[in-house]
């Protein structure tokens, strides 16, 4: 986010010439407030639909009838800097306020959840971190910024990089994994994609790192709890993606509802302004998360609204997000010297000079043009293509017993599972502006290739399970697909589960088609890693799905049938049982590691190691490794493989680096990833795989968050997963 000499002294200008109100206003981010249509209070109407007296759909409907303040008198007097609207005709609208009708014609900065794309909506993170590939991250990242602002909104509260190792919180599908190291190449794609194509203000709109920081981490995995851990554990796990983030220029950031070590990161000086805008240099601003500033009181860090306020904005934090605190309380506390003019000041030059980055000063507007692109279910030109590439590289093959897969076109194939046919529940958490003409279930990608294709519901995620379409289900048919997992609600925001294992009565009607004799595929669609240590011991096949995208169906159909190899792999551990969670690879090794002997670190009612480890993912063919090499130089190790392809079809493997520290001033993970390549073999081919371990990345932060580098051995593994490795040691000296 850099800007020119002379858009820095605008921004001095307006500074100078901005009343304290209409700075303020800069900092008073407002949504469109729902103020009628119904006889009932918004949040009363909420708790309706929560606790079932109203159906999500009627919730909707009402929704749709309800009228709304979109705060155009706010507007015109200055008093609001920032709306969240994805309509494009709208954002026009109440940027000509700004713009003609305020005294200093300040534009709104539009943002809005734009996570896994807009209208084209392609793979959660959880998902696309598994494709391993940072061309696709950056792509996908660019398509949605684009489809955004033909939209009006020019920022998006993505990328979500927060590191989750507890797949019992719903969140986890938002965010690119457990391992600090993909999840910042995650990062630093996501905002070179969504930020650096400013050739045409078209082209691109300000990220906002989410959410800052640790949020993940929260105890048991239940959403908005507490987060405790030492300065080292979150300098070496929780910060890298924000500093990666940052680094590559990312403009903005969003605190995080969870407190971290007693201080909720909304009002927490040290992540903001001591580590985020001193030490990494955030140049733009700092957003709460909905309602943030407000929960500070409930925390029990603020006595009130106006303390909550007061604490917050000399923490660093910059603008409020749905409360009017800042609004309602800031003057009086600039007046009576709890806040001083020079923090105002700084809050606002950053977001004035977002602004200025992004253009907006010139030109906010959506031309007719553009929107066309969008009318009905039009899409931009590769959009489409782009979220079928997407989809086909994050889906994981975790089992593929006697070759059942792939499929032939040939065969007679029975489709179960409710979730197979229904179109909406292939875009996943977060995506809310996909058109379903273009969305493509499992049952319509098998149908659009195979010609007897028998569908039975049977099941789905929730409710009875039907007994007599299942027996039929299980007869007649050369193989039966089952559709099984999660509904989008299931996971996402306010989504933890104590239970990850497969809801409902998904589990019982696999167990039937197994007894029937019939080769049974079995295909996941789920925003979490699932709990599947019964499916893993009696399932002949298991494909991991997801929740794709628009192309969901067609991406399916492909892998099953052969069209493409499977090439994704996981970026989060899967449990046998749910009460493994957390669990993650890269973790210390222990005075007792876990094995069979009685004293040590295991369970006596379950494995202790993950069932599908991170990294993991098979292939219709077979790779070999061979010929593992590690070569110090000056500033790096430089590490070689040789990868042939054993087996009988063309494949894609995704070649993974990882290091451990064997004696370190503090006990390190057992593996750490550094790096990966994807290799494209064909039939019998070999190649060498060369990657790189910078000595600089070496490294760990202490508990007075000192970053060192300690000579001695290191540990070289490098495989297709973080499990199955060749492992070199190396002596390596700083
Ligand atoms: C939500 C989420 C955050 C989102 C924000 C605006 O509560 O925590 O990820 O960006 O509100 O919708």
């Amino acid at each position: 986010m850099k800007l020119t000499d002379a858009q820095k002294a605008k921004v001095e200008d307006l500074l100078s010439r901005m009343t304290l109100e209409e700075k303020i206003g800069q900092m008073n981010l407002e949504s469109p407030s729902i103020v009628g249509g119904f006889d009932v209070p918004f949040e009363e109407l909420i708790e309706m639909m929560t606790d079932g007296r109203i159906s999500k759909d009627e919730f909707e409907n009402i929704m749709s009838s309800a009228t709304r303040d979109f705060h155009e008198d706010d507007i015109r007097a200055g008093r609001v800097g920032s709306m969240m609207i994805d309509d494009p005709k709208k954002n026009n609208e109440l940027q000509k306020i700004a713009l003609e009708e305020s005294r200093l014609e300040i534009p709104l900065i539009i943002g809005f959840d734009v996570i896994h794309g807009f209208r084209s909506v392609y793979p959660i993170a959880i998902a696309e971190a598994g494709a391993f590939d940072r061309d696709l991250f950056e792509k996908t990242a660019h398509m949605a910024a684009v489809e955004a602002r033909a939209h009006g909104i020019n920022w998006t509260f993505a990328p979500m990089i927060d590191i989750a190792r507890d797949s019992r919180w719903g969140r986890v599908s938002e965010g690119p994994g457990e391992d600090p190291y993909l999840a910042s190449c995650f990062a630093r794609a996501k905002i070179r994609g969504l930020q650096n194509d400013t050739e045409s203000p078209e082209n691109y709109v300000a990220a906002c790192l989410k959410h800052y920081v640790a949020y993940g981490a929260c105890e048991s995995g239940r959403d908005y709890n507490t987060t405790s851990m030492s300065v080292s554990q979150l300098h070496n796990v929780y910060l890298p993606t924000f500093k990666a983030a940052v680094e590559e220029g990312a403009a903005t950031a969003m605190a995080s509802f969870n407190d971290l070590n007693g201080v909720p990161c909304t009002v927490n000086p040290y992540t903001l302004r001591t580590v985020l805008k001193d030490l990494y240099g955030l140049p733009g601003f700092v957003v709460s998360d909905a309602n943030g500033i407000k929960e500070c009181v409930t925390h029990g860090i603020a006595e009130d609204d106006a303390d909550a306020g007061r604490q917050a904005v000399n923490a660093g934090l910059d603008m409020d997000m749905g409360t009017h605190i800042y609004k309602d309380h800031l003057t009086e506390l600039v007046e009576s010297g709890k806040v001083t003019m020079d923090v105002i000041d700084d809050a606002v030059r950053r977001i004035l000079s977002t602004k200025m980055w992004l253009g907006l000063f010139d030109n906010p507007y959506v031309t007719e043009e553009t929107m066309k692109q969008y009318e009905g279910a039009n899409l931009p030109e590769g959009h489409a293509e782009l979220t079928l590439e997407a989809a086909e590289k994050s889906i994981v093959l975790l089992k593929n017993e006697n070759q059942i897969l792939p499929l032939k076109r040939s065969q007679k194939i029975n489709v179960v599972g409710a979730l197979a046919e229904n179109a909406k529940e292939v875009c996943g958490a977060w995506s809310m502006n996909w058109n379903e003409e273009n969305c493509v279930s499992i049952l319509d990608g098998l149908k659009k290739e195979v010609e007897d294709v028998t569908y039975y519901p049977c099941c789905g995620p929730e409710g009875e399970m039907n007994e007599e379409e299942l027996a039929k289900a299980a007869s007649d048919c050369d193989v039966v697909v089952a559709v099984v997992g999660e509904l989008v609600s299931m996971s996402g925001e306010a989504s933890s589960k104590a239970n990850i294992e497969l809801p409902g009565m998904q589990k019982e009607m696999l167990k039937k088609l197994i007894a029937s004799g019939k080769p049974v595929v079995t295909v996941l669609m789920n925003g979490r890693p699932l709990a599947l240590g019964w499916e893993a011991e009696n399932l002949p096949v298991i494909v991991e799905s997801w929740h794709l995208g628009i192309k969901m169906g067609t991406a399916v159909a492909a892998v099953l049938l052969g069209d493409i190899s499977p090439s994704g792999k996981l970026a989060s551990s899967f449990p046998s049982v749910s009460g493994q969670c957390p669990i993650y690879y890269n973790h210390p090794k222990t005075g007792r590691p876990g094995s069979k002997s009685k004293f040590t670190s295991r369970y006596l009612d379950a494995p202790f190691e993950a069932l599908y480890p991170f990294g993991y993912g098979l292939s219709y063919t077979t790779f070999t490794y061979d010929n593992l090499k590690v070569r110090e130089a000056e500033e790096e190790l430089t590490v070689t493989v040789d990868v042939r392809n054993a087996g009988a079809v063309a494949g894609t493997e995704t070649v993974q680096l990882y290091m451990q520290d064997v004696t370190a001033s503090l006990v390190r993970p057992v593996k750490e990833l550094k790096d990966f390549t994807k290799l494209d073999l064909d039939v019998g081919e070999t190649k060498t795989a060369t990657l790189t371990l910078k000595k600089k990345d070496m490294g760990f932060y202490d508990n007075d968050g000192k970053y060192l580098l300690e000579d001695g051995l290191f540990r070289i593994y490098v495989g297709g997963n973080s499990r199955d490795c060749l492992c070199e040691e190396a002596g390596v000296t700083f």
